[in-house]
């Protein structure tokens, strides 16, 4: 799929294309691909069951185009038995009667919309499988493709191809088994009834007709495809567009920018008006020519009967009854087109999906990965080379050890690439150069998932699910009691919170936690990463947010739960790093200065300079504090850095 709003930062051509050769798909995909992709979740090996439905289904779909093929001959019956001419004392029509004829017509007619229903309730199970397993296959592979992509794609987007592939499974399953076979068998019928019952010039105008039907059929969908293409594009478009501004609804106010909004939208929205017009002209354009064609065939094969009533071959239940046979013809004739259209479609839409799927993640296993073995927790950097982009490096050979237990600091302007040491240690990322280890093993060649059992990360923003206070910390490590989710967050002096909020533990804390406040939201953060637990802790501004009484609080509280941990903090305040066993100092990617606090003062450099700009914001804060307590006031005064 091509996604016209991919990343504007960049040159297509610079960006990077880490994933594994990805298979050429710009070809069009073919329905008989398709259906092999598809066919093992249509006949499921692992379930009998659903294969005995499938064959069930197929079975009673004979069964009803007989049935569906009797349905006229019953009707011309009874019209013959109604006909003075051909009632004989002896024969067919007089014995039966038109009576009965026309109840077995009735008969016949219910059984074949039963016979329908029935197949289509069989097979119901057999597609939904098909389209759960399908879903949750993707879905579990979104999970594992890797962070560029996901930062790359818009999320909207992402859940609308599930949306989209999963309604197409559905679709393609239900249309082709359920509709395609079913009017190949019809037609068949048909024209040997027409072969039989009349002659070969009879099945000739109606083979005529069905060619030009679908040959019209086939040209004026691929037009609407098209314009279908473009208005579906546009769809989305509008979509993610409302999706973003309202994300950003706070952004919005703050500038003021309510209108400008609205006119962005309604631009996406009059190209989807536009489109979506063009698209319902060429349905109308596609239904008629449809019906002319097949008006045509149907006037001339009544026209070629009547001769043969007069001629006294045919009789008027002839007439009738090849009346009844198109008219039963056009409905299958009609799915076709809109068959060829969904089908079509859906292939585009399952495609995307399985490009999706085939998509190779950009952080994968080795085949011979090992589980990390944690002895002591030793940290690593080898002269580390990293960039996002080729054009811009981020980390221009960095190296440094956290040996075990120990704490370091890394410290450092904004954008000097402080959160990307956490991302490559977190294994987001692969650098293009040296290595980082632990405890002696490149993080290159353990498993991820036991990497990242081992590390405790508190991001620089922390994103909530949309779920309760005590859901969120769990998370962190989902077996925990109850005491142990209520002493977490204790330590990371989020309690007194919980405890005053409505709902307590039980509160909802918004999507993306946007009900919390930015502090909330991290000391929740370092509430799950004390219940995980790990020997490797990694924070990341952990108390950025926080306002300093608050964060003198939660320094104790990491520094207890980094006791005897390897722990790496970046941080900003540098007041939180005081104590730390060496202070790297990160500027454009090196590390220009390195040592214990006092060190780094004596030597007059970049961290000292820092250091006393913050020390006089801190005095001013103080200051503030105390005026603030004398009046008796709250003592929390935030004064961010
Ligand atoms: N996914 C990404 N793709 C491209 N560039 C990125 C990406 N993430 C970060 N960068 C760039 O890499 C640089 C380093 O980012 P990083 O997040 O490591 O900075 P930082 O030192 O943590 O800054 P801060 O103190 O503001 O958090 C920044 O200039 C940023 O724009
Ligand atoms: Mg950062």
């Amino acid at each position: 799929m091509t996604d016209p709003k991919a990343p504007q930062s960049k040159a297509p051509q610079s960006k990077p294309t880490p994933s594994t050769p990805k298979p050429d798909l710009s070809s069009e995909a073919s329905l008989v691909g398709t259906v092999q992709l598809l066919w093992p979740y249509i006949w499921p090996k692992d379930r009998a069951d659903l294969r005995m439905r499938a064959a069930g289904a197929l079975a009673l779909l004979f069964v009803a185009k007989f049935i569906t093929i009797a349905v006229p001959y019953s009707f011309k019956w009874a019209t013959d038995a109604l006909t003075p001419g051909v009632v004989s004392q002896d024969n067919f029509y007089w014995i039966a009667g038109p009576v009965a004829l026309t109840v077995l017509y009735g008969v016949l007619r219910s059984f074949m919309a039963l016979f329908t229903q029935a197949r289509d309730a069989l097979f119901a199970a057999v597609s939904m499988n098909a389209v759960r397993h399908l879903a949750d296959e993707v879905f579990v592979h979104l999970h594992q493709l890797s962070l560029r992509f996901h930062l790359e794609r818009k999320t909207g987007g992402l859940t609308r191809v599930l949306e989209r592939g999963r309604t197409a499974i559905e679709q393609i399953v239900r249309l082709s088994m359920l509709t395609g076979i079913p009017t190949v068998v019809e037609f068949a019928l048909i024209l040997g009834v027409f072969f039989y019952q009349f002659d070969w010039r009879y099945a000739l105008t109606v083979v005529a007709m069905i060619v030009a039907y679908l040959w019209f059929t086939t040209l004026a969908t691929n037009w609407r495809m098209a314009i279908r293409r473009s208005m579906n594009e546009s769809d989305s478009d509008a979509n993610t567009k409302a999706i973003d501004s309202l994300l950003n609804y706070e952004t919005v106010k703050y500038f003021g920018a309510e209108d400008r909004e609205a006119e962005r939208y309604d631009m996406a929205m009059a190209r989807y008006e536009r489109l979506s017009v063009g698209s319902y002209v060429s349905l109308a354009v596609l239904n008629s020519g449809q019906a002319v064609i097949f008006t045509i065939g149907l006037t001339i094969i009544m026209v070629m009967c009547i001769n043969g009533i007069r001629a006294g071959t045919n009789t008027i239940g002839d007439f009738v009854l090849i009346n009844a046979m198109m008219i039963q013809l056009y409905q299958p004739l009609n799915f076709m087109g809109m068959l060829y259209r969904e089908v079509k479609q859906a292939i585009v839409d399952i495609e995307i999906m399985f490009k999706i799927l085939r998509q190779n993640p950009e952080i994968k296993d080795t085949p011979d990965a090992t589980p990390l073995v944690i002895s002591a927790g030793a940290v690593h950097f080898e002269d580390v080379h990293f960039s996002y982009d080729p054009q811009r490096a981020i980390l221009k050979g960095v190296s440094f050890q956290v040996p075990a237990g120990k704490t370091v600091a890394i410290v450092g302007p904004s954008g000097a690439g402080k959160s990307t040491i956490s991302r490559l240690m977190f294994r987001f990322y692969e650098p293009q150069s040296g290595r980082i280890t632990i405890d002696g093993q490149d993080i290159r060649n353990v498993e991820q998932r036991t990497l990242r059992d081992q590390i405790g990360m508190v991001p620089q923003d922390t994103v909530l699910f949309n779920d309760t206070i005590a859901y969120n910390i769990r998370y962190g490590r989902w077996e925990a009691t109850e005491e142990e989710v209520h002493e977490a967050a204790r330590l990371a002096q989020i309690d007194g919170f919980i405890r005053m909020a409505p709902g307590g533990y039980d509160a909802q804390v918004g999507e993306r936690g946007l009900k919390l406040s930015g502090g909330e939201k991290q000391r929740v953060a370092i509430a799950r990463t004390i219940l995980k637990g790990p020997p490797i802790l990694v924070l990341d501004e952990a108390t950025s947010a926080l306002d300093s009484f608050t964060e003198r609080e939660i320094q104790l509280a990491l520094d207890r739960v980094s006791q005897g941990r390897t722990t790496l903090v970046i941080a900003h305040r540098l007041s939180t790093v005081v104590n730390a066993d060496e202070i790297l100092v990160l500027d454009k990617g090196v590390i220009v200065e390195r040592g214990r606090h006092e060190e780094l003062l004596e030597r007059g450099g970049v961290y000292a300079a820092l250091w006393n700009r913050q020390r006089e914001v801190d005095a001013a804060q103080d200051t503030l504090r105390r005026a603030a307590e004398e009046e008796g006031q709250s003592v929390r005064v935030g004064l961010e850095v």
